[in-house]
């Protein structure tokens, strides 16, 4: 039983990052708790008071102690700070090549979706050598997805999407936590990551997927609950033409601009009056309560995939599905 058992396995890139960051953080601790304990042990014995009636007399020594005990406490504060940070922006910022994963927490269990279709609940399976993004939502109240072998933990929040990333770099199985208090099952709340080998993901990926990727699922939706009729591909309908607006820069009547992302998407869905598309009539009713969040995802998904081909921060790097209408290279939607 050595030192390592203290902590979880590392089994991401991040791991060594912050355990590493935690060593130098614990060691400062101890070495300067270690110096002012011995500094007051030695200075309360060698400065005692010898008798009733001593008086102690004043020094006036330079200012380079002073000097000192400020300078070099900043100095090393400012690599905790500057070192933290690089590990956090690291952390935060999931490269572009990420595989794409959606991840819905609701009392009390995690539902992953993969792109290809397969659906997992409290697991996950992921290859290793292969940054890994989570697009995660909650259907009720925060939630917290954690990995300790990875060392990422994550809010989950109803109403918005928050997203993290990890790149496995052993096979093996690592628990999977809840680690927000959610309810009385909260504790409960948990499941296993695996992650596999590449060419295991890719038997496993392949292993279920009858029931159709997520943007061939929400293409579906989109004809089932009517969306096609507005929303035309030649730009005839009441409603803005979806083709190659993901990710672009839309126009919306009064002036401002927005980025149609995930949130914009999912907002749109959900809100359609909050933001109207320039030249548009405000007639889209909400479909708040008529979806889930997976079908949320499902047309998110559906509209990235009849959205541009190289879509700067796209995460996805999964072939379109067989039946995507996307045409490369076609022309953003202008309005
Ligand atoms: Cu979900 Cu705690």
């Amino acid at each position: 039983m050595g030192l390592t058992h203290l902590f979880p396995e590392q089994a991401s890139t991040l791991a060594p990052e912050v355990d590493h960051l935690l060593y130098f953080l614990v060691a400062v601790t101890v070495f300067f708790s270690l110096l002012i304990f011995c500094a007051i042990f030695y200075f309360a014995v060698k400065y005692r008071r010898r008798s009733d009636n001593e008086l102690p007399h004043v020094q006036h020594t330079g200012y380079t102690l002073e000097i000192l005990w400020s300078v070099i406490p900043f100095g090393i504060t400012m690599v905790m700070f500057t070192w933290g940070a690089a590990v956090f922006f690291n952390a935060a910022k999931p490269p572009r090549d990420s595989i794409q994963i959606y991840a819905v927490g609701k009392q009390w269990m995690w539902k992953l979706e993969h792109l290809e279709g397969r659906r997992e609940i409290n697991e996950l399976h992921i290859p290793i050598g292969r940054p890994v993004r989570l697009t995660m939502t909650s259907e009720d109240v925060i939630h917290s997805f954690y990995v300790p072998a990875f060392r990422t933990k994550q809010d989950v929040v109803p109403g918005r999407y928050s997203t993290v990333w990890f790149q496995a770099t052993k096979p093996g199985k690592y628990h999977l936590f809840c680690a927000e208090y959610c309810g009385t099952n909260h504790s409960i709340m948990g499941g296993y990551v695996y992650a596999m080998e590449p060419q295991d993901y890719e038997n496993w990926l392949s292993g279920g997927a009858s029931e159709g990727s997520l943007a061939q699922n929400g293409q579906k939706l989109f004809e089932s609950l009517a969306c096609v009729n507005c929303h035309k591909v030649d730009h005839t309908g009441r409603c803005p033409s979806l083709e190659g607006v993901y990710g672009t820069t839309v126009k919306l009547s009064g002036g401002a601009t927005v980025k149609a992302d995930e949130a914009y998407i999912r907002e749109s869905i959900l809100n359609p009056q909050a933001k109207i598309v320039a030249g548009y009539e405000p007639v889209m009713p909400t479909f708040q309560g008529l979806v889930t969040e997976d079908q949320v995802l499902q047309l998110i998904e559906y509209v990235r995939s009849i959205g541009p081909k190289q879509v700067p921060g796209a995460a996805s790097s999964s072939p379109a599905p067989a039946d995507s209408k996307a045409t490369p290279g076609a022309p953003p939607a202008k309005r």
